[in-house]
C-alpha cells in the first residue's frame, strides 16, 4: 500500500469503477467518472489530497481546503490521517465518517459507513488488509484488524477482529468464518476408494 503513488492509486480506483459495470477503462467512461459519477468524484477528491499535499508551502493548505470541500459537497469524511490502497469503490459516498484508519487495496465502502475510535478516551482505529467489503451502515470501531477479503454485513456493529473472508453481522457483530475449501478431486477419489 505504501509504494503506491497518487497516480496508481486513481488509476486502480478507475479500474475498479469500470469493473462494476463490466468494462474496461476507456477515454469516454473516465469522461463520465471525473464529470458525473459522484462517487468517484468522492474518492478523487481524497487522491486530489494526496497529490497537492506535496507541493511546497502551499501543500497542506491546499490539502485542507479540498478535504473541506469534500466534506461539504457529499456530507462524508475521511480523516486526512487515513491511510487507504488503490482501487477504493464508493458506489454512494453519503453519510461516511472514516477516522485514522489503515485500509488496503479495493475495498468496497457503502453509504452510512463509520470507522473509527471507540471513545476519546480509547485510541486506536481499525486496519484493514485487501479486498473488504463494508455493506452500508456498518460501524466499526477501535484497534482492530479486518482480514484480507472480509465482508462486513448491513448495520452490523464490529467491535472485535475479523479473520480473512469471514463474515461479520450483527450488534454486536458475530463472526462466521469463511467456508472451507472443497477437498482436491484426488482427495475425494482416495476417500471413496478407501471407503468401498
Ligand atoms: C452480510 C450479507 C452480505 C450476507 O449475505 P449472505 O451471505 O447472502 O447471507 P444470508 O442472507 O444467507 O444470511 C446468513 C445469515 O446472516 C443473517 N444476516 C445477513 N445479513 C445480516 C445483517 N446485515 N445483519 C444481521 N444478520 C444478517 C441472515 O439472517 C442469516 O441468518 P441465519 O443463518 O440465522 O438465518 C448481506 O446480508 C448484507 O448485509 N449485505 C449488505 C448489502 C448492502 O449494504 N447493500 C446496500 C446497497 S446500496
Amino acid at each position: 500500500m505504501a509504494s503506491e503513488t497518487p497516480l496508481q492509486k486513481v488509476k486502480a480506483d478507475l479500474e475498479r469503477y469500470a469493473a462494476s459495470e463490466g468494462k474496461g477503462v476507456s477515454f469516454l467512461l473516465a469522461v463520465r467518472m471525473f464529470l458525473v459519477t459522484p462517487g468517484f468524484q468522492f474518492v478523487f477528491s481524497r487522491r486530489l489530497q494526496e497529490m497537492v499535499v506535496r507541493i511546497p508551502v502551499i501543500g497542506r493548505a491546499l490539502r485542507r481546503v479540498i478535504w473541506w470541500a469534500s466534506c461539504l459537497i457529499f456530507g462524508s469524511e475521511i480523516a486526512m490521517a487515513a491511510k487507504i490502497g488503490g482501487g477504493l469503490y464508493v458506489p454512494h459516498p453519503y453519510g461516511i465518517v472514516v477516522g485514522s484508519a489503515r485500509i488496503g487495496r479495493n475495498m468496497h465502502l457503502l453509504q452510512n459507513v463509520t470507522i473509527g475510535r471507540k471513545s476519546r478516551e480509547e485510541p486506536g482505529d481499525p486496519m484493514f488488509g485487501d479486498d473488504v467489503t463494508v455493506s452500508a451502515g456498518a460501524v466499526l470501531l477501535g484497534p482492530i484488524t479486518i482480514g484480507d477479503g472480509a465482508v462486513i454485513g448491513a448495520n452490523s456493529v464490529v467491535l472485535k477482529d475479523v479473520p480473512p473472508r469471514a463474515l461479520a453481522i450483527g450488534i454486536p457483530a458475530r463472526i462466521i468464518p469463511a467456508a472451507a475449501p472443497p477437498p482436491a478431486a484426488d482427495g475425494v477419489e482416495t476417500l471413496v476408494a478407501s471407503s468401498l
